[in-house]
Order: structure tokens, then sequence, then C-alpha cells
């Protein structure tokens, strides 16, 4: 069976997380991708968090599967004419450097559409253009940037950052999304375009209900659903909502059997007001049902902790797998708090490719995420990630060079 981007080349001049999350996502829909690194050391994430001596790290095994490598000074003249025939033979350029590092190098975008007009250059920078444009970004100062840490975290504790990696993960959804869109014009327009996500947008993007509250506050000067309400005092931002949920059903994590020890023994109840009779029955405070104070939404609301603890009494009494299970019985929404290595072990996900097993030359065989989008005619089949410059030759064969300059390419060290 054929796939999605089947004969879509992408020059992928990604490193670390945001950019080659991207490519990889092209990589799985089935698009040749063609990874540019730095003779010697490659992307950087190859040697960081090693978990093994000399092995490429997880971090970057996860991050890379399906493509394939060439090793190429970009800085040399000689690299430079090589690039400059990726350039004319694959359809997408996709970046993430430092801004201005491509232009450094001599390729700005002017340059790349006088070699191919139809390419695509997609790029991921920290910020877009305003007085950050110029800084160099990592995942947690986006999530700080782009108004996820000051909304995260309790009322009286400093800001937090959170383990989904929204700003680098996050914004190689958002670059990917770009790439296929444009793509898709190009079929229209005969013509590539640039492709721009910067990180504090993408994260921005992703707090939009934020900024919703952010504007619900200036007018009201309360958010009767955040746990600040009804006694605490509200600022003139959008204070950290601990655990309440984002929408207009509220939330919170509540204890579980077994919670003194295992700090996973948690679940996610949401009262949501068309189950609000069962959550009654369930947890045996019947009365609710038709007490004022309890059985309007709107009534409930300066009650929330006082619902909470009271649900809480009752999912302490079961481990969080029992009270999924009962809940479930009365569509209540609701959701363990899974450790990773519950999920590792989840068989669900392995039978949908979402966690797979991979098996690499060096290190044996590994987990990862798979693809977690799945096409019905553009199956996902998971490939380990490449050695560093493991299809160098077989790249420069594929651009038309012969074995005798490949090997005077190696010897100048310029792959
Ligand atoms: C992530 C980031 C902070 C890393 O910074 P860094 O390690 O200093 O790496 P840079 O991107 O600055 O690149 C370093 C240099 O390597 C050079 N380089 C990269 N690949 C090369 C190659 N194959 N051959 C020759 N030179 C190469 C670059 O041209 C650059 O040179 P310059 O500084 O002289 O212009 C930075 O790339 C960045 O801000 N990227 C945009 C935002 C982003 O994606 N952040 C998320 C990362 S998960």
């Amino acid at each position: 069976m054929g796939k999605a981007l089947d004969g879509i080349k992408i020059l992928d001049f990604t490193h670390v997380q945001s950019g080659p999350t991207c490519t990889q996502l092209l990589a799985w829909f089935g698009a040749d991708v063609i990874k540019v690194e730095r003779a010697g050391e490659g992307d950087a994430t190859r040697g960081q968090l090693r978990d093994i001596p000399d092995v490429d790290s997880l971090y970057f095994t996860m991050l890379n599967h399906n493509k394939r490598s060439i090793t190429l000074d970009t800085k040399n003249p000689k690299g430079k004419e090589v690039l400059i025939e990726l350039i004319k033979q694959c359809d997408v350029l996709v970046e993430n450097f430092a801004p201005g590092a491509l232009d450094r190098m001599g390729f700005s975008w002017e340059r790349i559409q006088q070699i191919n007009p139809r390419m695509i250059m997609a790029s991921v920078k920290g910020f877009g253009p305003g007085p950050y444009e110029e800084c160099k970004v990592y995942e947690n100062v986006a999530q700080c940037t782009g108004g996820a840490a000051s909304t995260t975290g309790f009322d009286d504790g400093p800001p937090l950052v959170t383990g989904a990696q929204i700003g680098d993960s996050g914004t190689g959804l958002h670059l990917c999304l770009g790439i296929v869109t444009a793509l898709f014009q190009r079929e229209r327009s005969g013509r590539g375009q640039r492709v721009m996500a910067a990180m504090q947008d993408a994260v921005l993007n992703l707090c939009r209900v934020k900024l919703r509250d952010q504007q619900r506050l200036d007018r009201k000067h309360v958010l009767e659903e955040y746990p600040q309400y009804p006694e605490g005092e509200f600022g003139e931002a959008v204070p950290r909502a601990g655990n309440a949920s984002g929408g207009g059903q509220p939330g919170w994590i509540l204890k579980c059997k077994g919670w003194q020890h295992d700090p996973n023994a948690y679940i996610y109840f949401i009262t949501q007001a068309p189950v609000w009779e069962s959550i009654c029955k369930v947890i045996g405070e019947e009365t609710w049902i038709t007490d004022p104070s309890y059985s309007t939404p709107k009534a409930r609301l300066p009650h929330l902790k006082t619902i909470f603890s009271r649900i809480e009494e009752w999912t302490k009494t079961k481990t969080k797998f029992e009270a999924m299970e009962i809940l479930n019985k009365y569509d209540i929404p609701c959701g363990p708090i899974l450790s990773m290595k519950e999920l590792a072990q989840d068989e669900s996900l392995r039978a949908t490719g979402t966690i797979v097993e991979v098996d690499h030359p060096k290190r044996g065989k590994y987990l990862s995420v798979g693809n977690p989008i799945k096409l019905s005619d553009s199956p996902t089949e998971v490939t380990r990630s490449p050695l560093l410059g493991e299809h160098t030759e077989e790249i420069l064969t594929m651009l038309g060079y012969t074995q005798d300059q490949i090997a005077e390419l190696k010897a100048a060290k310029v792959c």
C-alpha cells in the first residue's frame, strides 16, 4: 500500500526536538526525509542524556525514526554545492537553527527560491518578529513566554512548566500542518512558500482558553470555576488554576486507594452536568440531586471544594482502575493518572502502534511513541533512526555524484 506523502523529499536540516518531531511525522506519512548533519558529532542530541556509552541516545532515536542521514559540512564550498543539489531535488527544507544561521551559511529564502521556486521552506524559531526574534529558545523558555507557565501550578506556588513538550513537539506539530498545507497549495499554484512556526505562538495557541479567561476576568473580576472562587482573591491576570478543568465542566484530581504510597494513585474526576444525578447516587449523596444549593451547575460553583472532597471520600475507597470501571458505567468522565511505567506496559497502546518496540543495531530493542495520527490508507511502520552518515553515499549517488567524487568529498572531510 502506498503512503500519503510518497514521492515527497524533505531536506531535513533540523536538530534537537522541535524540528525533528515535525520531520519524523512527515517520514511516518511516507516522505523521504534526508537528515543533514555535521560530520563527527551530528545532531547534538545523539550524545545527550546517553544511557549506553557511545550509542545514539534515546533522545535522538525517539525523534528521528524513518529518516536517512547524510553528513555534510554546509559551510565548506564543496558542501554548499551538495546542499544546492539537495535544494534542487527536494520539495521541502525544514530547519530550526538559531535565527539568521541559514542566512549566514549563504542560504537566504531569496536564494533558495532562486535555486528551486517550488521549494517550501519551513522554520521553527523561538519568537516571531518583535523584540525577541533574535533569541535562541528551548522548550521551557517557550512554555514561559507563551502563557503556559503563568497559568500552570497552584495559586500559592511559583509558575510551573509541564511535562508535555508543548514548546518543542507542539511547535513541530504546528509546522507539520503548515508544510502539508503549503504542499497542497503548491499543487495549484506551482510555487513554494515560507512556513514559519514560532514556539511562543504555538504555546499561546495551545493556551487559547487562558486568553479567553483573561478577557472574562477583565469583565467580571472573578472566574467562578477556578479554585480561587468564592473566597480567594483574583488579581489582574489569569491565576494558576491547580487541577481545575479548563472547560465549563468542573473537574479535579482526587486521591484513590493507595495514595499514601503510590504517587500516581489518583483519578481525574469531572462533574459533568448531565450525569450529576448519577454522581450523587454513586457517592451516596442523593439529597444533592434536589437540594437547590447543589442541583444546578451554577449553584454548585461556590461549593466545588466541598463537592470534590465528598467525592474523594468515595474515590479513596477504590483503586484508580476500580473507580474508572464503576464511573464509566454511568458515563461519568474520568481518567486514572497513569505513570510512564503503566503507559509503557499498556497493551492497547501497543496494539494500535502508539507505543512501539523498535530494534536498533547498536542499542538493541527500545520503546518509542509511534505515530499518534492514524490514516486508514497510509499506515505507519516505525523504522529505526539512522546512524550518523549512514546514507551519505546512497544520497550523494542519488544526487548524481560518482564514486570518485564521493571519495574526494570524504577525503576533504566535506562529508
Ligand atoms: C535550539 C538552539 C537554541 C540551539 O542552538 P545552537 O546549538 O547554538 O545551534 P545553532 O542553531 O545556533 O547552530 C549552530 C551553528 O551550527 C552550524 N551548522 C549546523 N549544521 C551545520 C552543518 N551541517 N555544517 C556546518 N555548519 C552547521 C549553523 O550554521 C550554526 O552556525 P553559526 O552560529 O555560525 O551561524 C537554536 O538552534 C534555536 O534557537 N533554534 C530555534 C528554536 C528551536 O527550534 N528551539 C527548540 C530546540 S528543541
